[in-house]
């Protein structure tokens, strides 16, 4: 029996969760799940969109699945999610991208692994209100983030037979900040066997969109990353089927890479792979791997007999979609 956070989220989160825990529940894996809400629905009756219970359930379990919440723009309560990668130190954001059967996209054979810094740079957001007319955010890197973000990078790649890694960076114009997250991945690369390419992310867009293919694994600060990372969800039919995990040294959190998506929530339209894909990557983690290739099978049957949801371009519903994956299990 394993005991593991599941953050339901709002919006499609409900939905996607459902389905999932279902699929879960259908593979015969034994979980305990420790149901806790979080975000924008929570503020009214708790106050804040990520209650303390919240962070001492995953702190107890030290693994969560995490389906989307909410993030007002502009003003309010800080992201859910930035304040969660922060306060359990989830340093390493990793963003696996491959084709699936079936899923029309431009391009073939794609796999590309996104590891992605978790901590600092902009995306920390240190801000500060100069005047009423000017704002600063503080773009902050550090040597040992850096490290650690290498570090892992090389070791995921070691341990999944990766070619080599690129290192993306604005390094030429923030000489300072960029400059010292490449020195870093230069440190790290020369402890390793594995090849580190290094490009800036400029180009690194342009070349994703032309030729997807000659790329294996990108080391990205935080940035850059959260943007380069939904770029290859795209090159792979879409956030529907993202996949993500945070992961640190003593907790993980597994979690879809789209958002709440409040434009089809309450419709039984939602995709539910990507939570799905997450989930999977979970199941690896806690070593339930025979689940794990159960479950990613029936997915990848249910995609090959061309049962697909709305965003895909196929017409069943999210409950639909996931019946079948049941069934296929069978
Ligand atoms: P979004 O990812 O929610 O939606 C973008 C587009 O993709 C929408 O058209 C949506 O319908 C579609 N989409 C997303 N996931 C889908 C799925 N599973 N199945 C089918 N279609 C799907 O991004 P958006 O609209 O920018 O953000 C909405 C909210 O989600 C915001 O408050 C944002 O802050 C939050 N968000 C939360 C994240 C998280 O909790 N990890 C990550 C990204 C955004």
């Amino acid at each position: 029996m394993h005991n593991i956070t599941l953050i339901k989220g709002d919006g499609i989160g409900p939905e996607i969760s459902e389905s999932v825990l279902k699929i879960i529940e259908a593979a015969g894996v034994n979980i305990n799940w420790d149901i806790q809400t979080a975000g924008a629905d929570v503020i009214e009756t708790e106050g804040v969109p990520l209650p303390n219970r919240v962070l001492e359930s995953v702190k107890k379990n030290k693994v969560a699945l995490k389906s989307p919440v909410t993030t007002p723009i502009g003003k309010g309560f800080r992201s859910v999610n930035v304040q969660l990668r922060k306060e359990l130190d989830l340093y390493a954001n990793l963003r696996p991208c491959y084709n699936l059967p079936n899923v029309k996209t431009r391009y073939e054979n794609v796999d590309i692994v996104v590891v992605r810094e978790n901590t600092e740079d902009l995306y920390a957001g240190i801000e500060k209100q100069i005047d009423e007319n000017t704002a600063e955010s503080i773009k902050r890197i550090t040597r040992s983030a850096s490290e650690r973000i290498a570090r892992f990078a090389f070791d995921y790649a070691v341990k999944n037979n990766r070619k080599f890694i690129t290192v993306v960076t604005k390094a030429n114009i923030c000489k300072l900040s960029d400059g010292l997250f490449l020195e870093s991945a230069r440190n790290v690369a020369a402890e390793y066997n594995v090849p580190l390419k290094e490009i800036l992310v400029d180009n690194c867009c342009m070349q994703l969109v032309q030729n997807p293919n000659q790329f294996d694994v990108l080391l990205l600060p935080n940035l850059y990353g959260d943007i380069v990372s939904d770029l290859c969800a795209g090159l792979i039919g879409g956030l529907g089927i993202a996949q993500g995990a945070n992961i640190g040294k003593e907790y993980a959190v597994f979690e879809p890479v789209h958002g709440s998506a409040p434009d089809i929530a309450g419709q039984d339209k939602a995709n539910p792979t990507a939570m799905l894909m997450s989930a999977i990557e979970m199941l690896n983690f806690i070593g339930e791997n025979v689940a794990g290739k159960k479950i990613r099978t029936a997915l990848f049957k249910t995609f090959s007999n061309n049962i697909k949801t709305a965003d895909l371009g196929g017409n069943s519903k999210c409950s639909e979609f996931t019946n079948s994956i049941i069934k296929n299990m069978d």
